[in-house]
């Protein structure tokens, strides 16, 4: 069964990197971003989610962000986030490198985390520099859009995430590429891989000879690179593997 040679391949590993997106954060309560509801079948990213857009007009940013923005501030690490945190604790993952800018990672206990696409709990105003939480900025959204910065009323609070057409924090993108290189097993986990240079990540490992396990409700461009390919929820196979992975007697 494919998740018990997953498991054999993760119980050998001591440095594998572990490579998530939306996917992983769905069972959380957060939509995906492509895929059956996801975000960019209701709404065009380059309009509501550029650096060009945003610059030319935040509410288009921040309209979307006042839908979605209760559901990502409710959420709560599932049994994959953990699983996850379980690896890295048994000495098995040496990291997380996450497109998601939802947090979950570090609630569920991962230490190492890179986040690729930065993080959206917190919001920066691009005139004055100062920085609130996006929770505080959230609750502004019912009576103030776009919301102004409270301490130069600025009207551009921009959330501490890479939007398309900004770059990736260069410190983040060179962590990610060095932990790819030196993994024994690169572990994907909920990604469409289609967002690039986030999906350059597990390309890296591969050419290096590392052996890729890919964990996605849906097939991926990369299925066929894949030493092992499970298609199932986050939530219910991460545990599993786990589990398995763990077991005394499998290191
Ligand atoms: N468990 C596993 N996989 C799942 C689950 C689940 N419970 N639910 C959905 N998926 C899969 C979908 O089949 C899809 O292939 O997760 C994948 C999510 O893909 P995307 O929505 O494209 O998300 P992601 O790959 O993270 O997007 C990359 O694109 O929009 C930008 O910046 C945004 O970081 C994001 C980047």
């Amino acid at each position: 069964m494919s998740v018990h040679r997953a498991a054999r391949l993760l119980a050998g590993a001591h440095r594998a990197v572990a490579l998530t997106g939306a996917g992983i954060s769905a069972e959380s309560g957060i939509p995906t971003f492509r895929g059956a509801g996801g975000l960019w079948t209701h709404y065009d990213p380059i309009k509501v989610a550029s650096i060009d857009t945003f610059m030319k007009d935040p509410q288009a940013y921040w309209s979307v962000a006042r839908e979605r923005g209760p559901a990502v501030l409710a959420a709560e690490p599932n049994p994959g986030h953990y699983a996850l945190a379980g690896l890295e604790q048994s000495g098995h993952l040496a990291a997380v490198v996450t497109q998601n800018t939802d947090g979950l990672h570090h609630d569920a206990g991962s230490i190492r985390v890179i986040e690729l696409h930065g993080s959206g709990r917190t919001v920066q105003c691009l005139d004055c520099g100062t920085k609130e939480s996006r929770r505080d900025v959230q609750q502004r959204l019912e009576f103030q859009m776009p919301p102004r910065c409270r301490i130069c009323g600025g009207r551009f609070l921009k959330p501490t995430v890479v939007l398309f057409g900004e770059s990736m924090p260069p410190g983040a993108v060179a962590d990610a590429m060095q932990l790819a290189e030196e993994a024994d097993v690169m572990l994907v986990v909920g990604s469409s891989l289609v967002v690039y240079p986030a999906a350059d990540i597990p390309l890296i490992a591969v050419r290096m000879g590392t052996p890729l396990i890919i964990v996605n409700a849906e097939s991926t461009p990369f299925d066929s690179l894949a030493e092992v390919v499970i298609h199932g929820q986050a939530g219910e196979v991460l545990p599993e593997l786990a589990y398995l992975a763990t077991m005394p007697g499998d290191g």
